[in-house]
């Protein structure tokens, strides 16, 4: 079913793994990631940027899209539509409208005390609604998007204590040394400062910019309340792969299906990697 993020989050802390959180960008990432939860029995929460959703042709769109998939392939397991990177309340008004059951309010780049003010209002209006919400305090690097990073600004655990407890947020993204798309090198991830704001605030923490964090990292993000782990390059990557292999192979293909049938396969595949990894396998 259609769920918000909220219990699914609170258990994967409490019992000590992550759902992965997979972005959209067209037809195939949505099956694909879809058949993957539902085969490996795990929740899993959709990713739709602003921009994918204009791609994709608007919010209701993919809604209706994701209905109709669950519907057609008897998906079972916890599935939530969540907003990433919101812009605004407006966007994120339009996202609750639409029906998703989740939203990101990134108002980072905002003041301390605009963020609190912009993220309060969403989570009214979000909980009125029983969506859940997420935050974000700090810069993650990279671009994704809209969303251009300079530099990484690492989020001021003081600071997260005081968001979460004056908004009433589900959970947050605290910026730690995470970049969107690929690492150059190493990811130098914040776990000091992670362990701080898992004690201080008590809510499932959420690592932005899965894509290319080594295996350690992340079962050692998991132990410190990472409880949702957000990868798009990575399904992007592999599957631009194997469109470039097919029609490499084959110069005769034209046919849209015989590449990209073959891209959602691999996207299925690192998707079900992503899930073993995390632990949420079998967790749904
Ligand atoms: O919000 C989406 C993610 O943080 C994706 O990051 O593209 O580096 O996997 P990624
Ligand atoms: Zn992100």
């Amino acid at each position: 079913p259609l769920v918000s993020m909220k219990e699914m989050l609170e258990k994967a802390k409490s019992e000590g793994y992550a759902v992965g959180q997979f972005n959209l960008n067209n037809l195939e990432f949505t099956q694909a990631i879809l058949q993957a939860a539902q085969e490996e029995n795990s929740p899993v929460i959709l990713g739709v940027s602003e921009g994918a959703a204009r791609y994709m042709g608007g919010f209701k769109t993919i809604v209706k899209l994701t209905e109709a998939l669950m519907e057609e392939y008897k998906v079972t397991v916890p599935v939530a539509i969540h907003l990433d990177h919101g812009s605004s309340y407006q966007k994120c008004a339009e996202a609750i409208h639409a029906g998703f059951t989740s939203v990101m309010i990134d108002a980072s780049h905002h003041s301390f005390e605009e963020n609190i003010e912009i993220t309060s209002k969403v989570v009214e209006l979000a909980h009125f609604h029983g969506v859940s919400v997420e935050a974000e305090l700090g810069t993650v690097g990279g671009q994704e998007d809209d969303i251009i990073a300079d530099g990484v600004i690492y989020a001021d655990p003081k600071e997260c204590e005081e968001l979460v407890k004056r908004t009433g947020i589900d959970c947050l993204a605290p910026a730690l040394g995470s970049v969107h798309g690929p690492y150059k090198g190493e990811p130098n991830l914040g776990f000091k400062e992670m362990e701080e704001i898992l004690n201080s605030t008590g809510v499932p923490l959420v690592l932005h910019g899965g894509t290319g964090i080594p295996t350690a990292d992340i079962k050692k993000a998991i132990s410190f309340g990472t409880a949702k782990i957000n990868v798009n390059t990575e399904n992007q990557i592999t599957s631009a792969k194997t469109v470039r292999e097919v029609l490499a192979a084959d110069p005769d293909v034209y046919d849209p299906r015989k590449y990209l049938g073959p891209a959602r396969e691999t996207i299925k595949q690192t998707v079900i990697g992503k899930m073993r990894e995390f632990g949420s396998s079998n967790k749904a």
